[in-house]
């Protein structure tokens, strides 16, 4: 018999803190049915993403929050089950923002049609998708150092770090990768090719990072924030080209941060090293979609750059995956598979 119940992951609280098990519920929902010019699809990979620590509210970003009830949004891979809609079959592949659930329906203006001939479907989670966007539009629209200057990225060894830096390489950058452990800093120069790593979890961070910065800092890709922004400041050299991608290590405070006593250091640092920062959101350049593929998918089919991905089988997992993002206990991109694997 058809399955007709659709399984869903709701916010059920907001998170004092680190986010926990019991702020999600599992429920079961009937299945949607499409309307004329929708399509129904069926997600088979799930993507766990920092900023949905900031989309269940209580934290220190400024997104609004969702509304507890609702499942947990994001991008997941998904195949259609049934079409309403002429610019959809059944059996394509798509992008979708539809998060934690397992079916859902669309009119097809936020789906991304896939080529598994292409690419391998996961990778439009990963370096193909929006954590690899995030990073090109980084590194491309608010930075371009000269070539031979020093970039370092943090927590260079994830999703969105691990192509910042290669990107970095890729425009003739020395390329320095902090992140955690001593794995994390082997992979990033043995298997990714960086100049100089750092891990900032050893007794002696301070000074891997000094010996890994001989000339300062030209360029500075940013996912940590907080303490980490404070141990490179005094590195940047005039002219400092520094995006704010991330600020992960401040997610799940409940209040700003007070510690207040660096801001005036900052500030003569922006004025008289004339640092050029920015910030912004992947949300608002997916019209870079085309460009940003047109320049990484051939390197990432010919090998130029490298990904990686893990999975983590279930859906009822999807919660304790998500809260992996925050320790550090995985490398490249987390991903929660659902369904079997001819749907890969
Ligand atoms: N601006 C945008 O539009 C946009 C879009 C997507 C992602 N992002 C941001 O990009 C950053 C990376 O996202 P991602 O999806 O690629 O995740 P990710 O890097 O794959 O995973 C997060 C990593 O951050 C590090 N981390 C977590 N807590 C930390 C802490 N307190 N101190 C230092 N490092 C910490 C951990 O690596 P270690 O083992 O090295 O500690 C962890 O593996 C996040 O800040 C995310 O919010 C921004």
């Amino acid at each position: 018999m058809a399955k007709t119940s659709n399984r869903q992951i709701l916010l059920a609280a907001r998170p004092n803190g680190m986010a926990k098990l019991s702020d999600f519920e599992l429920v079961e929902k009937r299945i949607p049915s499409p309307k004329d010019g929708e399509v129904l699809f069926r997600n088979t990979l799930v993507s766990v993403d920092p900023y949905q620590r900031n989309l269940m509210g209580n934290g220190s970003s400024e997104l609004p929050p969702i509304d507890v009830g609702t499942p947990m949004s994001g991008p997941t891979v998904a195949i259609v089950e049934e079409s309403r809609n002429p610019a959809f079959a059944v059996g394509d592949h798509v992008q979708t923002w539809s998060g934690w659930q397992e079916h859902a329906v669309s009119d097809g203006s936020d789906l991304r049609k896939l080529d598994p001939n292409v690419a391998p479907i996961s990778t439009a989670l990963s370096v193909l998708g929006h954590t690899g966007l995030t990073a090109w539009v980084g590194m491309t629209k608010f930075m371009n150092p000269k070539p031979g200057g020093t970039l370092v990225v943090t927590a260079a060894a994830g999703a969105v770090g691990s192509l910042a830096a290669q990107i970095g390489k890729q425009r003739g950058l020395r390329v320095v990768g902090i992140a955690g452990g001593p794995d994390k800093a082997a992979y990033l120069k043995v298997e990714l090719g960086l100049d100089a790593t750092v891990d900032y979890k050893a007794d002696d961070f301070e000074e891997q990072l000094s010996r890994a910065l001989p000339n300062g800092i030209d360029a500075f890709y940013d996912n940590v924030g907080d303490y980490m922004f404070e141990a490179v400041m005094n590195a940047f050299n005039e002219r400092a080209q520094i995006v704010i991608g991330g600020t992960i290590a401040g997610y799940s405070d409940t209040t700003m941060p007070k510690r207040s006593d660096h801001l005036p250091r900052l500030l003569n640092l922006f004025l008289y090293r004339f640092l050029q920062v920015q910030g912004f959101s992947v949300t608002n350049h997916l019209d870079c979609y085309p460009d940003f593929l047109a320049e990484v998918a051939p390197w990432v089919a010919d090998g130029k750059v490298k990904y990686s991905e893990e999975f983590v089988d279930g859906f009822e997992k999807i919660p304790s995956t998500f809260f992996r993002l925050f320790d550090g206990s995985h490398r490249g991109k987390l991903i929660v598979r659902l369904g079997d694997a001819h749907d890969q």
